[in-house]
């Protein structure tokens, strides 16, 4: 949710403009509904933005061309305060002398006040946004201190909320300063310029050297140095990293659209989490968990917070946690977790599960959790997103960036990552099934290719969605395990196809929802493999026959070799023989595959569903 990117480089033939633009592009995966640009065009500084896509933007750059410079930023918005207007797309000007610009992601709490405040000093404001509030005090703050790094400290003192702010002055040529609280920003490190982004796809065409910040700093970038300072004006170091991905990682690979390119990834997804995290013997080795071993054998609740899709892998994960370890375990939307009471000490293990590190909603409860005295870790696939950095302990994924909005290969990542916290629980406190976390773990390293023969026989599964394309509802059952994947089955064709789909608990049906099964509808059902406990197959089966007795048009998703269920099909969806708990990293593929055809039927745009955000980073 809203891109930023900073550049500076030499003024000699500056090409401030085309970084910023194709930094920008690069970032339009994390949504975004307007998108504007700013450059140091010698006495003041020049701007362009456009409501909607890139496209406009450009087009605006076409009718209205902005100089050659070393020095410019740029935004994409996703609108919170103020509608997807041009006036409200930043950057936004400060002052009336037209020398500073201002670009903003997050939301500023207090800006009602402010605005207040300015406006009786006579401030005319050109937008309805809390950005423009930002841009004013900072121009305020430059015209007594006449430099932007101090204008900017001063300024975030009395800001509230959550923000990253970006800022250029006409005064001040090859300067970007930045500042950082609770919102993404990351420095890119070049030879002879400097790059700022919310994350390192902003600049990962130009260099693959970054440095990470902290919370609460302000950084200062020019074409030879780059400056940290605390908000308290301490001076402070950022961090080094190499980033490894490779800017064709960031993009689509040959195939048509990120998601496709996302869901055919994901056996080197799960293989990947799953890389280096056991010995010689099989026993599970976590190097990079920060809680001591004793802190976790004295774990007696878990509890997961996560949003979207990142929840239906926490409740995958419940199952999973609960069954090894036997630790209670509960999974709840971030959100809700936040702002009740929940019960939570110095015994809880608060996991959080967020593919971007950022989801605001997340962090809130991760902080929550944190105040309330309980460990916390979090399952991430960002380096050095906030959530990991303000856990106590991070594992995370390695699904490789993900672009496209509904997510797909984090999730089975996010999976994969559970079942590892859930074996080394088992592992650390003995019991049952400690002895048992080699022999799973070798099951675990078997599902990429299971993944690969599943996504190597969707053919059937895109014609039957081809053939769906003018569907309005679609229901989605599962048992246990396969109650998640029904919900993410659910999600995905919402979030993609905007077509009415609701995931239910199998034995929840008769209490309701098979009310809604008439002559036609079609409903998935994820069927457990043979060998599940507690006759657990032959329930779900029954539950097949229920619908089609009622008129449904089943769509089965079942083990190779089960041939119970055929007499209730109308299409059986075949995945390998995998251990039962492991079987949603097989399950959820045909669903994703699904959802993804039958949107691509309908035309829509798969990568960036309408009104949604990859990266939500507001509450
Ligand atoms: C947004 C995205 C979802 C995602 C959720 C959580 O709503 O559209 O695809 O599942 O955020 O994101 P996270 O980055 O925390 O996993």
């Amino acid at each position: 949710m809203c891109g930023i990117v900073g550049y500076v480089g030499p003024d000699n033939g500056g090409k401030a403009l085309d970084v910023v633009m194709e930094g920008l592009s690069r970032l339009e995966y994390r949504g975004y509904d307007s998108a504007g640009v700013a450059v140091l065009a010698g006495d003041h500084v020049e701007t362009r933005k456009r409501a909607g896509k890139l496209a406009n933007l450009t087009a605006a750059l076409g009718d209205s061309p902005l100089p050659a410079s070393g020095t410019g930023i740029g935004h994409t918005r996703w609108a919170t305060h103020g509608g997807p207007t041009d006036q409200n797309a930043h950057p936004h000007r400060g002052g009336t002398d037209g020398k500073l610009v201002l670009i903003h992601n997050g939301i500023i709490e207090n800006f009602h006040a402010l605005r207040a405040e300015l406006l009786e000093d006579g401030v005319v404001f050109e937008s309805e946004t809390d950005t423009e509030v930002a841009a004013h005090l900072v121009a305020r703050a430059y015209a007594t201190t006449h430099d932007l790094t101090e204008a900017m400290r001063q300024v975030v003192q009395v800001l509230e909320g959550a923000f990253t702010l970006l800022a250029v002055h006409a005064d001040q040529p090859g300067v970007v300063v930045g500042a950082r609280r609770n919102s993404p920003l990351v420095v890119g490190l070049g030879e002879g310029e400097n790059f700022l982004g919310s994350d390192v796809a902003a600049f990962i065409g130009s260099t693959r050297e970054a440095l990470e910040l902290e919370q609460d700093q302000i950084v200062t970038i020019t074409p030879e140095r780059v400056s940290v300072v605390g908000f308290d004006g301490r001076p402070a170091a950022g961090k080094p990293y190499h980033v490894d991905w490779d800017a064709a990682a960031a993009e689509k690979g040959g195939f048509d659209t990120f998601m496709e390119k996302e869901i055919h990834d994901q056996p080197h997804a799960v293989a990947d989490t799953l890389l280096g995290r056991t010995d010689e013997d099989g026993h599970l080795v976590m190097d990079e968990l920060r809680i001591s071993e004793d802190d976790l054998r004295a774990v007696d609740k878990v509890v997961i917070v996560a949003c979207g899709t990142a929840s239906y892998a926490g409740m995958v994960a419940k199952y999973a946690i609960e069954r090894w370890t036997r630790i209670p375990c509960e999974v709840e939307l971030a959100h809700e977790f936040r702002y009740r009471d929940p019960v939570v000490d110095g015994n809880t293990l608060v996991v959080s599960i967020s593919q971007s590190g950022e989801t605001m909603d997340t962090l809130m409860a991760v902080k929550h959790a944190h105040d309330l005295g309980a460990r916390t870790l979090s399952i991430c696939n960002t380096h050095g997103a906030t959530i990991p950095r303000e856990s106590d302990a991070v594992l995370y994924t390695h699904a490789g960036p993900e672009i496209a909005v509904a997510s797909t290969k984090a999730f089975l990542a996010q999976i994969t990552a559970c079942y590892i916290l859930g074996l080394y629980l088992a592992q650390l406190r003995g019991g049952v099934f400690a002895d048992q976390a080699p022999a799973v773990m070798k099951e675990l390293q078997q599902v990429p290719d299971k993944i690969q023969t599943v996504i190597d026989s969707m053919d059937r599964v895109r014609e039957i969605a081809r053939f769906m394309a003018d569907t309005r509802a679609v229901l989605f059952l599962g048992r246990h395990v396969g109650f998640p994947v029904a919900m993410e089955g659910a999600l995905k064709l919402k979030e993609l196809a905007y077509i009415h789909a609701e995931g239910f608990a199998a034995g929840e049906l008769k209490h309701g929802p098979i009310a809604l099964i008439e002559p036609g509808q079609p409903v998935f059902v994820i069927v457990p493999t043979p060998d599940s406990e507690h006759g657990l197959h032959g329930k779900v089966v029954s539950n097949i026959q229920e619908i089609r007795a009622r008129g449904a048009r089943t769509l089965v998703i079942a083990e190779e070799g089960d041939e119970a269920v055929v007499p209730f099909a109308d299409e059986v969806i075949r995945v390998p023989a995998t251990p039962p708990l492991l079987a949603p990293l097989l399950t959820t593929v045909p669903l994703q595959v699904f959802a993804l055809e039958l949107a691509t039927a309908k035309g829509l745009d798969v990568d960036q569903p309408r009104n949604l955000a990859k990266s939500v980073t507001v509450e």
